[in-house]
């Protein structure tokens, strides 16, 4: 299984036939090395929450290349206006794909949909663990430290990618003590770097997280899990 960090909270999962996204904010997003012309046989988006830097350009890829876009129940009723291949669930479900298993998990923050004019519902943001053919892989979205984070060490994670930049969600020290209490095989710092407000330096994460491996993958960076 191949994982591409995309900047951002953008990360891309290849293995076999399943081509996931998540989080597929491209066209906007000052530190992702490709186009959204770039992105090729996308079979599934998972969407965190609604705000534009997480839903980014879900509409356009899933139009072109009919993905399946696994989100929660209110930004797939906006989304389905779209025409769009959706599979909705919500926080604490967990389904069957072809390729292995979803929950959808919890994250503390907002989901509005930005249109252009007004602030649409989007329902609870989350978080998705997401098994890919036997390997599982943590995807936090936008979210404060929870103490509810400790119930996910029984999903044996093998990777986890969880914000640090601070002012929108947790910063360095809040995402330590999240990792104690999500213990993963492996970490990525994710959601830092991108605006001046969540600036913060992805290696003082790795510094602190004593018990853990921390990958800092730089933007474009893929690696094998
Ligand atoms: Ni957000
Ligand atoms: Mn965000």
């Amino acid at each position: 299984m191949k994982v591409q960090y995309l900047g951002h909270s953008a990360v891309l999962i290849e293995d076999r036939d399943v081509k996931a996204i998540i989080d597929p904010f491209i066209s906007e997003n000052p530190n992702c090395p490709l186009k959204v012309d770039g992105l090729r046989d996308i079979t599934h988006i998972f969407v965190t929450h609604g705000h534009g830097d997480h839903l980014g350009d879900t509409i356009e890829i899933a139009k072109k290349w009919n993905s399946i876009v696994i989100c929660n129940f209110e930004i797939g009723n906006y989304l389905s206006k779209f025409d769009l291949n959706v599979h909705t669930m919500h926080i604490g479900g967990r389904v069957e794909f072809e390729f292995g298993k979803v929950k959808m998990t919890q994250a503390l923050h907002g989901s509005g949909i930005y249109n252009g004019t007004e602030i649409i519902c989007g329902g609870n943001p989350c978080g998705f663990l997401i098994e890919i053919n036997g390997k599982k892989v943590y995807h936090a979205g936008d979210t404060g430290l929870t103490i509810d984070m400790s119930l996910l060490k029984d999903e044996e994670i093998d990777t986890a990618f969880i914000p640090i930049g601070g002012n929108y969600t947790m910063d360095i020290d809040d995402a330590v003590k999240a990792v104690k209490f999500i213990r993963p095989k492996a970490v990525v710092p994710i959601h830092y770097n991108t605006f001046p407000v969540i600036k913060a330096d992805p290696l003082e994460f790795k510094k602190k997280v004593k018990e853990t491996k921390v990958k800092v993958l730089s933007f474009g960076e893929s690696m094998d899990l």
